[in-house]
């Protein structure tokens, strides 16, 4: 399907999660445009990974609208997990398979197969900096190295969207570093991201922000306008200023 370049390639609008009475994401409207890099970022229990399960149409929304890709997040959630690429919060690797094993099951769950998967499967052990690692176990990796393994296995099927939650947590900040070098890459290659964080250092490698607060989106902007406008010097002195 070919897709007007200019428009954005996420939108919400009004988007609500409501878990009985309590309300976990509260009328949050953004859009996210092609190749763009957006950070969620906001303290645990503000409601970033609930968001985050909507847009990939694992969990239906309460009210408000939602697209990914052009499609409603509650009437084509099948559409949209073709379009995108999602690295849970835990990483979603089996430890006790090999690395090889672990590519081939993420493949199959895509429906790669033959030279498309032997192609897909070498590009990734290049790009997570695994060659040669191929009969490691899982478990016995880094966190830095698992961590670009779940990276690779959430792109394998060349998806035009990534969600990442916390990908970063539990990596030390040089590995921490490289894995932004490599977010920075398929953002330059036109992969739409929304990535969410809580180290505040990241949001600078962000191309714009959405603040959230107890389910709110309380900031929207690039992370130099988020500080101008609120007069701080640091993204963790704007939050402060904003949540309060
Ligand atoms: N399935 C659920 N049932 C009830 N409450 C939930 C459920 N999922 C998340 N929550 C609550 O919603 C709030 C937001 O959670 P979450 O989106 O995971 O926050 P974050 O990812 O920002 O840390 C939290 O208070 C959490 O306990
Ligand atoms: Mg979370």
């Amino acid at each position: 399907m070919s897709r007007d370049p200019s428009e954005p390639v996420i939108e919400t609008r009004d988007l609500s999660k409501v878990f009985g009475r309590f309300t976990a994401v509260d009328r949050v409207s953004f859009s996210i445009r092609r190749g763009e890099i957006f950070g969620f970022l906001g303290p645990n229990g503000a409601g970033k990974s609930t968001t985050i399960r909507m847009l990939c149409g694992l969990l239906s929304s309460s009210s408000g609208t939602a697209q990914v890709n052009g499609h409603d997040i509650n009437r084509e959630p099948e559409l949209i997990r073709e379009a995108i690429g999602y690295m849970s919060q835990k990483f979603s690797l089996y430890r006790d398979l090999t690395v090889a094993e672990n590519i081939a099951f993420f493949g199959g769950i895509y429906g790669l197969q033959g030279a498309r998967l032997r192609d897909r499967t070498a590009t990734v052990m290049t790009l997570a900096g695994l060659t040669g690692q191929e009969n490691h176990l899982t478990g016995t990796l880094s966190g830095a190295l698992q961590q670009r393994l779940a990276l690779g296995c959430a792109i394998l099927h060349e998806p035009p969207i990534l969600f990442l939650d916390e990908p970063t947590s539990g990596v030390d900040p040089v590995s921490r570093r490289e894995f932004w070098d490599l977010i920075r890459g398929l953002s330059a290659r036109g992969i739409t991201i929304l990535v969410t964080t809580h180290f505040m250092d990241e949001a600078e490698f962000c191309d714009r922000l959405g603040f959230i607060n107890a389910g709110r989106l309380i900031a929207l902007d690039t992370p130099a306008r988020i500080k101008t406008t609120t007069g701080s010097a640091t993204l963790e002195a704007a939050f402060i200023k904003l949540a309060t």
